[in-house]
């Protein structure tokens, strides 16, 4: 827990309070009392599941809603069948959005059996008005519904759908808000995320972030480093900065601060031993963060620089400001600065009007850098953007087998990319024991390759010298040195 407030601090008899988060530290009092008497009546602690649906955003955002339940009085648990299920969901594809419906019948059945369960959906395809309208209309035993605006807000929405019947509905169409020192519980002890700006302001004509996660808005650096410094004081040796474009980190603070600058401070503080940070977009990465990238002793050896396609044309529809020349140079950059860096990438296929000429572009790109991996998505049209309005080309099966032959292609290359650290030692951060094989624990390379190895539980959260036994394409097998 790294709330800076303790919840006894905060006197519920008193006014609420108009800032925040003193303002939420009040909810959060008001709902363990109510968490009191649920455990006088039921002889329980009321549980509740968080679960997350999307980005390393949005797993960041859910430590925060787990956080705030555990000091609102809840026994947080893996399965739904909980006093308090909130889904906090993603839009970014149609099939997110699938899925939320489709889980939202199971919910309902877990409910007829415990009437008094809360059901709560939050995140960004709740900025969708549509989505709204629908769950409201078709699944009306949702009772809590909130979007990526007011998050923050949480505790008081809590307590307002505890305390009341019926659904609570709190959209908000844009913030700039940014309020720290809410509590929040990491996934890993050893590892965490760390927002350092919300929202985009890029526009990708297929992207329907900026439209559910709003303008840019960078928090302040004093902010982020001290963050930091808790997470370090607490345990924590790797830490991810998380942005829709982190490159264009800082550019409307007050005093502006280049992402590079940022980085620069955040290796100074003292227990962090590894840096990782997501995401960049090609046409703001600087020379500055090359730099800082090459001299740097904690920045991790991986880029994920999404590509999204090899073809210029496709680009420019794209909205994506670079072109498939100026892609390969800034990788080639990159690499003749550091060597051993992976690259990783997202590319869309099938986005309007692609041709078989434009898909072969992103085939020779992708042969040509050789990407370390990357993930593959079918374009996904998304009401409200300007490529929902553009024209289709290639039916589905062509788009298809385009999609097959481009996997098959990032599979051979990323796979005989690893083969090049087969017996080499590198260093590796244990994150958790295996769930298939007990006996085995996983870990993650600078360069973000997993790797699996015999080992015991103290290993957790330490960074050791493993030799990479043998590459099974995706993954090591290895052995502590
Ligand atoms: N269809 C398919 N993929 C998309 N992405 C974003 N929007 C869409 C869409 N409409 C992909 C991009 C982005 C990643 C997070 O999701 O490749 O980099
Ligand atoms: Fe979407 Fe483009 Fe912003 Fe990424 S940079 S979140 S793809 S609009």
């Amino acid at each position: 827990m790294c709330g800076v407030r303790k919840i006894e601090e905060i006197n519920t008899q008193k006014e609420l309070p108009a800032a925040e988060p003193d303002r939420q530290f009040y909810f959060m009092e008001k709902c363990r009392k109510w968490a009191k008497g649920f455990e006088a009546e039921n002889g329980r602690v009321p549980t509740a599941c968080v679960v997350n649906m999307g980005c390393q955003m949005n797993a960041r955002d859910s430590e925060k809603l787990v956080g705030i339940l555990e000091e609102s009085g809840y026994r947080i648990k893996e399965s739904e069948d909980a006093d308090f299920v909130i889904f906090n969901t993603c839009t970014v594809r149609e099939n997110a959005n699938n899925k939320v419906y489709g889980r939202l019948g199971v919910l309902h059945g877990y409910k007829k059996k415990n009437p008094d369960m809360v059901i709560a959906l939050c995140g960004c395809m709740m900025q969708e008005p549509a989505v709204v309208d629908k769950i409201t209309r078709s699944y009306p035993f949702v009772n809590l519904i909130f979007g990526t605006h007011n998050i923050y807000k949480f505790a008081e929405l809590l307590y307002t759908a505890v305390s009341k019947r019926g659904t609570v509905v709190d959209i908000w169409e844009s913030s700039d808000n940014i309020v720290e020192d809410l509590p929040s519980e990491r996934k890993y002890p050893f590892k965490s995320g760390v927002n350092i700006m919300f929202g985009c302001n890029n526009f990708c004509s297929y992207c329907i972030v900026p439209y559910v996660r709003g303008r840019e808005r960078s928090r302040e650096a004093k902010d982020i480093l001290n963050e930091i410094e808790t997470l370090a004081a607490d345990g924590v040796k790797e830490i991810m900065l998380l942005g829709q474009n982190v490159n264009s980190y800082g550019k409307n603070l007050k005093n502006p601060v280049t992402f590079a600058q940022l980085l620069k401070q955040a290796e100074q503080i003292e227990g962090i031993e590894r840096i990782r940070f997501m995401t960049s977009h090609p046409k703001d990465l600087s020379d500055e963060l090359i730099e800082v990238m090459k001299q740097s002793k904690k920045i991790c050896k991986h880029l994920h620089l999404p590509l999204q396609s090899g073809s210029s044309r496709i680009l420019k529809l794209m909205n994506r400001n670079y072109t498939k020349e100026q892609y390969l140079g800034l990788v080639e950059k990159l690499r003749a600065a550091i060597p051993d860096i992976a690259v990783t990438t997202d590319i869309i296929v099938g986005f309007p009007g692609e041709t078989e000429e434009d898909f072969e572009e992103t085939m020779e790109v992708v042969c040509k850098v050789k990407f370390d991996s990357a993930f593959t998505f079918l374009y996904s049209k998304r009401t409200g953007t300007p490529a929902a309005k553009m024209e289709d080309h290639a039916s589905k099966e062509e788009v298809k087998q385009r999609f097959d032959r481009l996997l098959k292609k990032v599979q051979t290359i990323a796979a005989e990319k690893a083969m090049a650290y087969e017996g080499a030692i590198q260093k590796v951060l244990v994150e958790h024991r295996n769930e298939q094989d007990g006996r085995l624990f996983t870990g993650r390379m600078s360069n973000n390759a997993i790797v699996h190895l015999p080992g015991t539980a103290d290993l957790i959260g330490q960074i050791i010298d493993v030799r990479l036994t043998e590459c099974k394409g995706f993954y090591y097998l290895g052995e502590v040195c």
